[in-house]
């Protein structure tokens, strides 16, 4: 079965580039059905719930040329009205983002509830409260469909009941060619809101207000094309951060926007790591044990639930004990277990893991329960002593582009392997580098 082979025990080192950022990619390609004419995406990341999402927008009659591994030209002219409905839709989270944008654009939408990572209850109750005010009717139908349509949408003022980057993101494409003035109160503030507000600005849309809680938005009759180059992505410059300092490691990590990792820095410097930030590189150095601290997930600038996992494993190797309480998913603990395997002392109690921090992992079999999770393993696995085995590494490749070539580039032993034979391999080219 598909799976990697890790060797535990190198400090990471060296520089590695990060890519464009998946949850600023899939709304703005979502978006980019909306006009009718060619719109460029550049640094869009290759990673499997891209590909799914551009499928389904494919399926309902989007022209898509890819002309290289990261660039799509996207024309939306012939998107029809069709049901979005297929397997790739059903398993990503972000499909719900043509809900939004065949409203906005054909003022009717038919799509297959999203699936994602289960990582609790995703409702999506604030969406279609959002929809409902600008005009829409929205329903469920059999099997398993939101329908929403509306003969026009109006601009409406929405005050979001909670803190959802989704229901926004959701809001603002349903508003952009509505009639009037739409205010959306109490929004979420994701470096990737502002990236698709960004991208929807460049096409002609009128919205202000995006990074700070209140968005404003003024309906225009259409959008044009665009070029537009994705921000890079938070949450894989994190992890590399965080890897970094649980193998004790000295990474430069490139093409980031040192902004957006600023409360992940905050977090490596009150442990014991050194952070040197450029303009556009963060480099992070770990040459001692580290302390332990608490941290509560909380919508941006807070700590993101998306390196949430990240920093357990590195807690779990830190000096005395951490309390780390996710306060946005309520079944986001389910990688303890696997931690647990690997020789960590910790235990979870409602939405807190308490950790007890050993003086190190040692290698297991894993499984990756979800996507961050996915890759938080493999990097206790990189930080273990001896070899681990991860599956269900699908999960992984959801988010992250080439993530063991990547860590290979930083000196890590590890490799996707497909049978007994590839990992034999796989098992004696590290040896051979170690001794080498
Ligand atoms: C997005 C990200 C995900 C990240 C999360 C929080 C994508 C594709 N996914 O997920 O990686 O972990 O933001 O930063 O970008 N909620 C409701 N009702 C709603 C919508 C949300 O109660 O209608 C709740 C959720 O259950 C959760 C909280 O609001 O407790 C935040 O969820 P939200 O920000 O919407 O997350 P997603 O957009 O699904």
């Amino acid at each position: 079965m598909e799976h990697y082979v890790v060797k535990g025990g190198n400090p990471l080192s060296g520089e590695i580039e990060i890519g464009g950022a998946k949850n600023a990619a899939l709304p703005i390609l979502a978006a980019s059905i909306m006009s009718d004419k060619p719109v460029t995406i550049e640094n869009v990341p290759d990673v499997s719930d891209i590909r799914a999402l551009i499928g389904a927008i494919e399926e309902i009659g989007a022209s898509v040329q890819h002309p290289d591994r990261h660039t799509y030209v996207i024309n939306g002219e012939n998107v029809r009205r069709d049901p979005v409905d297929s397997e790739s839709v059903r398993k990503i989270r972000g499909s719900y983002y043509l809900i939004g944008s065949l409203l906005g654009k054909h003022k009717v939408a038919e799509v297959a509830l999203p699936g994602g990572c289960n990582i609790g209850l995703r409702p999506i109750d604030q969406h279609i409260k959002g929809f409902r005010a600008l005009g829409a009717d929205v329903r469920m139908i059999p099997p398993g469909h939101v329908i929403a349509e509306a003969d026009e949408l109006i601009g409406s003022h929405i005050y979001m009941d909670v803190v959802s980057v989704g229901a926004t993101i959701n809001i603002i494409m349903a508003a952009v060619m509505a009639k009037g003035n739409t205010i959306i109160e109490n929004a979420a503030k994701e470096p990737h809101v502002v990236d698709l507000v960004n991208f929807l600005n460049s096409m002609g849309a009128r919205i202000r207000g995006a990074g700070t809680d209140v968005i404003r938005i003024r309906g225009v009759e259409r959008l044009h094309g665009t070029e537009y180059s994705i921000i890079p992505d938070q949450i894989e410059a994190g992890t590399f951060m965080f890897a970094a300092a649980a193998t004790k490691g000295d990474v430069t990590i490139t093409g980031v926007i040192p902004k957006h990792l600023e409360c992940l820095t905050a977090k490596l410097i009150e442990v014991g790591c050194e952070v040197m930030e450029s303009d556009d590189s963060v480099r992070v150095v770990a040459n001692k044990r580290l302390e332990h601290t608490n941290v509560k997930t909380l919508p941006y600038p807070g700590f993101p639930t998306d390196m949430q996992p990240q920093i357990s494993i590195l807690l779990g190797l830190s000096r005395g004990t951490s309390i780390v309480t996710e306060s946005i998913f309520e079944n986001r603990f389910k990688y303890i277990d696997e931690l647990t395997k690997m020789g960590a002392s910790a235990r979870v109690e409602g939405n807190t893991a308490i950790i007890e921090g050993v003086s190190g992992y040692t290698g297991a079999n894993i499984k990756a329960p979800d996507l961050r999770a996915g890759a938080a393993l493999v990097t206790a696995a990189l930080a273990a002593n001896g070899y681990s085995d991860i599956y269900d590494i699908h999960y992984i490749e959801r988010g992250y582009e080439d993530f063991p070539e990547k860590l290979r580039a930083l000196g890590a032993c590890i490799a996707k392997v497909n049978s007994a034979e590839e990992e034999r391999r796989a098992v004696n080219e590290f040896n051979f580098r170690v001794v080498g």
